[in-house]
């Protein structure tokens, strides 16, 4: 655990003021060169955060973490990004031997069976090769909104990442909805089509469906599980440490 970058973000939650999401970007990146790195799984934050990247040519690494399990639309909205910025996008894949001992051992649709499963199988499709995108980088920028879940609420646009011992920036976390609708509008972004048929928060084909109006955000999401468990494991969070480093900062 790197105690110098735990120390950093009360300093740099300081610095956000004022500043847009590329000048801080920017700023990030002349603390910590060719160590910032952007996560898309080009949902509409996603697209937003890759245009405010790639239209101020700012140097972050821009990855993937393909499934293998993602919806045709996606791989769509992927192509169309990639050649509307000419740009590259590193894709991370599950490692072979071991989804190909999962799905013999429990068949290739295991989630729907148990919690245990479902975790099981992010692990080795998401959170296994996150560890090897964010290896060697400072700064891991997401697109995370406050709005996406009440859990999300508490937290901070900028935070510790214990688990990667990395600084996780998500410029646009105090966006509503409609915000990001609206930038993706004015710059003519391509975007997910699912977004048009209900689908808010878009993750693997088998464990996304579309919400009603008025259900929760992350409603389509493992809709199966208890909503308390909803999270995959990407975007673990520690409020506690984090509340300690404000308190010794303040
Ligand atoms: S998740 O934890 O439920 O899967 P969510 O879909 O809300 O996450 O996305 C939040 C952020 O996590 C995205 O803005 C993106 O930065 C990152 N992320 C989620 N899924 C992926 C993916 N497949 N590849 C890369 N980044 C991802
Ligand atoms: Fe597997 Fe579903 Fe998790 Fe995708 S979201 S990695 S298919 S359990």
């Amino acid at each position: 655990m790197s105690a110098d970058l735990k120390k950093l973000v009360p300093k740099l939650l300081l610095q956000l003021d004022g500043k847009s999401q590329p000048e801080m970007i920017a700023l990030l990146c002349g603390l910590f060169p060719g160590q910032v790195t952007f996560s898309t799984s080009f949902g509409f934050e996603d697209q937003v955060i890759t245009q405010q990247i790639l239209s101020h040519k700012l140097p972050v690494s821009i990855f993937t973490l393909d499934t293998g399990r993602l919806f045709p639309e996606t791989y769509s909205v992927w192509s169309r990004t990639i050649e509307r910025y000419e740009t590259k996008i590193k894709a991370y894949y599950p490692q072979a031997e071991s989804l190909q001992n999962l799905i013999e051992e429990k068949g290739p649709n295991l989630f729907y069976e148990s919690p245990e499963n479902r975790k099981e199988c992010c692990g080795i499709r998401k959170v296994e090769p996150l560890k090897r995108a964010l290896k060697g980088n400072k700064i891991w920028i997401t697109g995370l909104r406050a709005e996406q879940s009440p859990a999300r609420q508490d937290l901070q646009p900028i935070e510790y990442d214990q688990v990667h011992d990395v600084i996780k920036y998500h410029p646009i976390f105090s966006w509503t909805t409609e915000e990001t609708k609206e930038f993706i509008n004015k710059y003519n972004i391509p975007y997910n089509i699912l977004h048009d048929r209900g689908f808010i928060s878009i993750g693997c084909a088998p464990c996304t469906r579309a919400i009603q109006p008025g259900e929760d955000f992350r409603a389509g999401r493992w809709w199966w599980e208890d909503n308390s468990k909803k999270e995959c494991g990407l975007h673990l969070h520690a409020p506690v440490v984090e509340d300690e480093i404000m308190l010794t900062e303040k």
